[in-house]
């Protein structure tokens, strides 16, 4: 059986190794280790491999406190020790700065991270039917299949919502549409805990004594959802709390649907909101434009500088959240919303936007290509970029700092997924011809 030494981590948490001028990734492995491994996939530039044995571990290496790791598709991380997983996602952005843009920020942001375990407050759980004995599965795919890892804990999810899965099991077990309810969506807000249950055939009678039950005695509330996600209702009970999340440090709470974006971490959410808030920093004055803004998560503490922001966003319904969400918080005047598909940005689209002097970005994981394209000479001088993907944020800044003239002054990591490979950043661009001049304000050089 091959042996190997692991250099270092892909963008699945795999380590690397290499076999004569083959790449080998191999799931379980850490750089500095030494492994026996076994491959399961050949392909002719690469391999895919597991460990068999370990000949010498890595002294980050920690035993996984979740009993699923392994086969959920939900972690990829749990082996390495947290403040480790940290440092690998930094060095995740800052090689794929260097390997797809050749850039290196001017300065590197202290990462920034929050609690290990209990973070994750949304979460997609399917739910399958065993066909022979009628067990019920419920968990994320495990991982590299479309299989149900059957979860009876969560180490990532709330301990209340984590607790709430073995009576679950129990529950779906006896309703009478066991096998047309293909996903659960879990919904943790400020006051109230949301589980929308996927229909593909109506409830009986019966069933719906039996959710009404299980609601009352767990606290939560159900919504149901039988078409697409504007069919989702709220159906027990139907008085109480609405799903929100508050951000304390701008006096302001977002409203949302158990079918709306948010982000996942709401810890760490505040965090970066106010990092990107520093990084921004809006003046009263200033016109600032936030490029796929969902339902306003920055728009709103942008709003409370006193700056007027432009909130660009894709879905319709986001928007319409958007603006109720900005009335709620009495910041209505200072916002302005539009629909549209910034995907096919333009700079003609951009430029009927008017003039930004600031802006944010926060695409998902495809980035902003056509966007930064699209941004023109007379384009905001400061550029706040949220990533969720250091691949595209690597590619979409080549084009800022090569063809657009800004500078890449400072890039760092937060760890909204810990546990996860997935690697959410914060970068900042300024034009190369701005200077602040000791009042602030920009003056061209
Ligand atoms: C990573 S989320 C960020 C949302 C928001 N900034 C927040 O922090 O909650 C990306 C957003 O881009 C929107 N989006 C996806 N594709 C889009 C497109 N082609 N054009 C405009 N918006 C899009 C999504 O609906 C989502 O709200």
């Amino acid at each position: 059986m091959p042996t190997g030494i692991i250099e270092s981590l892909d963008h699945d948490a795999r380590g690397i190794t290499r076999l004569e001028g083959k790449t080998i990734f191999v799931e379980g492995a850490l750089p500095g280790e030494q492994v026996e491994y076994t491959c399961f996939q050949t392909r002719p530039s690469y391999e895919i491999a597991r460990v068999v044995r370990l000949l010498k571990a890595s002294p980050d290496r920690v035993q996984p406190k979740c009993p699923h790791f392994g086969v959920c598709g939900g972690c990829s991380m749990q082996h390495l020790d947290p403040s480790a997983q940290v440092a690998a996602k930094q060095r995740v952005l800052e090689s794929n700065f260097w390997h797809l843009a050749r850039l290196i920020p001017e300065q590197l942001y202290a990462p920034i991270y929050g609690a290990f375990s209990g973070y994750r407050f949304r979460a997609r759980l399917s739910v399958h039917v065993t066909a022979n004995k009628g067990d019920v599965l419920i968990g994320f795919h495990q991982r590299q299949s479309a299989q149900v890892a059957d979860m009876q804990q969560c180490l990532n999810l709330p301990s209340p919502v984590s607790a709430l899965l073995t009576p679950l099991h129990r529950l779906i077990a006896k309703l009478s549409i066991a096998r047309k309810i293909p996903q659960i969506e879990v919904a943790v807000g400020e006051y109230v805990t949301v589980l929308l249950l996927r229909l593909l055939a109506p409830l009986s009678q019966a069933d719906e004594v039996l959710l009404r039950a299980f609601a009352d005695s767990h606290g939560i509330a159900f919504y149901l959802q039988s078409k697409g996600p504007t069919s989702a209702r709220r159906f027990y009970p139907l008085d109480g709390p609405q799903l929100s999340y508050r951000l304390p440090d701008f006096a302001i709470e977002h409203f949302f649907s158990p079918t709306e974006f948010t982000q996942v971490n709401p810890e760490l959410n505040r965090v970066l909101v106010r990092r990107a808030l520093t990084l921004l920093d809006p003046q009263r004055g200033e016109r600032i434009a936030d490029m796929f803004c969902g339902l306003g998560n920055f728009t709103l503490p942008i709003a409370r500088s006193g700056a007027v922001v432009i909130g660009v966003e894709g879905s319709r319904e986001l928007v319409r959240r958007a603006s109720k969400n900005a009335a709620a918080n009495g910041v209505a005047a200072q916002v302005s919303y539009s629909v549209a598909n910034l995907f096919e940005a333009t700079p003609e689209s951009l430029a009927a936007l008017g003039h930004v002097d600031k802006m944010l970005i926060d695409p998902p994981r495809e980035g902003a290509v056509n966007l930064v394209r699209a941004i023109g000479a007379n384009g905001p001088w400061r550029i706040v970029y949220v990533s969720c993907n250091p691949a595209t944020l690597a590619r979409d800044a080549a084009i800022l700092v090569t063809q657009k003239g800004y500078r890449l002054l400072g890039a760092g990591v937060i760890n909204m997924f810990p546990n996860t490979s997935h690697v959410e950043s914060i970068a900042l661009f300024e034009k190369r011809s701005t200077l602040i001049t000791l009042q602030g304000l920009p003056r061209t050089r």
